[in-house]
């Protein structure tokens, strides 16, 4: 049988050369399952210091369990995808009432946790515990796709599975941990989706796509859809030193970040006009209208214009859909509390640089 070469290439290239994160230091499952939680979707120079502020807040599964939702959601205030954060609490939960603490050691007993999908379940069983099974993530799949010069597939999912069905061979040889970690290097360093550097890749004597000058045409890009922008006003409403906050509630709890009042409103009106509708829309009137910050901020899917300005409390009472999740709070506690990163700006240029222009 003929044995590959490449599997331990790069497996010595990935041990000499990658790149040093904080994980990688001391790969214990529950550092390795945070990183990955946190890489999901969500580069590593952006991970580095959420994932050292929080293994420091919350040291072990146990510390993660005790902690409230809300003090979790705020070491990962910035991140994005905050169900992610809710998953691992609830995962940690769920850990340290059933197993007295013993993470799991497959990935076959990751995945029955809620947040942990086949990748990361194989990519932290096969770092942590060194289990064989290969993690192929959108990095990996483009760096094999390229590898086999093979354009297309009928699915992504079916793709990820030929892909795992033709690595799962190769890593009986090598370390597994260091083997899914090459590839993930490979494709986050050097087999970028747009300007590859070849020249220095541990897979380029075997690479189809290298060997016929075709790698980027492979594989297949997807034609991007236009990302909707929408237009938003929100407001920081003070009542005697007080600013109204709002969050979301489902079933029986609060859920996830606290937001000054936001609204979605037509791009033709005016920044007057939008105030009027976000003030009844909280049932509120206020004084004189000031200007704060207007920005763009983007999410997965689509991205917003913000205006946001402050105004001052005259009269009224919150509206009764708002009342349940709504309160007033005072600038040194909405310090302390989880924002979603939209009103953390606001909140910062208020407390920050407090310069406002009138708008009524
Ligand atoms: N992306 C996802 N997991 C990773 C890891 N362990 N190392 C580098 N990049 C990653």
């Amino acid at each position: 049988m003929l044995v590959e070469k490449w599997p331990a290439r790069i497996t010595r290239w990935f041990v000499k050369g990658h790149r040093n994160m904080p994980w990688r230091d001391d790969p214990s499952p529950y550092n390795v399952w945070i990183s990955e939680v946190m890489l999901q979707q969500t580069r590593v120079s952006t991970v580095v210091p959420y994932f050292n502020r929080f293994v420091k807040r919350f040291p072990d599964v146990h510390a993660l369990a005790m902690a409230k939702l809300e003090d979790a959601l705020l070491v990962w205030e910035g991140l994005g995808y905050y169900a992610r954060v809710k998953h691992l609490h609830e995962a940690a939960r769920l850990i340290a009432g059933k197993n007295g603490g013993e993470l799991p050691k497959t990935s076959r007993d990751w995945m029955t946790l809620p947040g942990i999908g086949p990748y990361t379940a194989a990519a932290i069983a096969s770092i942590s515990s060194g289990e064989r099974v290969p993690a192929v993530d959108g990095n990996v799949l483009r760096v094999m796709s390229r590898f086999r010069g093979n354009v297309a597939f009928a699915t992504r999912s079916s793709a990820i599975r030929n892909i795992q069905e033709m690595l799962s061979p190769m890593i009986r040889s090598v370390n597994p941990s260091h083997f899914n970690q090459a590839l993930m290097e490979i494709g986050a360093t050097l087999c970028l989706p747009r300007k590859t550097k070849c020249h220095l890749c541990p897979l380029k004597y075997e690479c189809i796509s290298f060997r016929k000058n075709g790698i980027n045409l492979c594989p297949v890009k997807r034609e991007k859809e236009a990302v909707p922008h929408y237009q938003e006003v929100a407001g920081a409403i003070s009542k005697n030193g007080r600013y109204l906050i709002v969050n979301k509630y489902r079933g029986n709890m609060l859920h996830g970040l606290w937001e000054f009042p936001r609204l979605r409103v037509d791009g033709n009106i005016d920044s007057r006009m939008a105030a009027k509708a976000l003030l009844s829309y909280t049932g509120l009137h206020s004084g004189s209208i000031n200007h704060v910050i207007s920005f763009k901020h983007a999410y997965s899917h689509f991205c917003v214009t913000v205006n946001a300005f402050s105004c001052t409390w005259r009269r009224g009472s919150v509206k009764t859909i708002l009342n349940r999740c709504a309160r007033w709070a005072p600038l040194s506690e909405i310090e302390k509390i989880p924002m979603s990163t939209v009103s953390r700006r606001i909140f910062l240029t208020l407390t920050r640089h407090g310069k406002t222009t009138s708008i009524v």
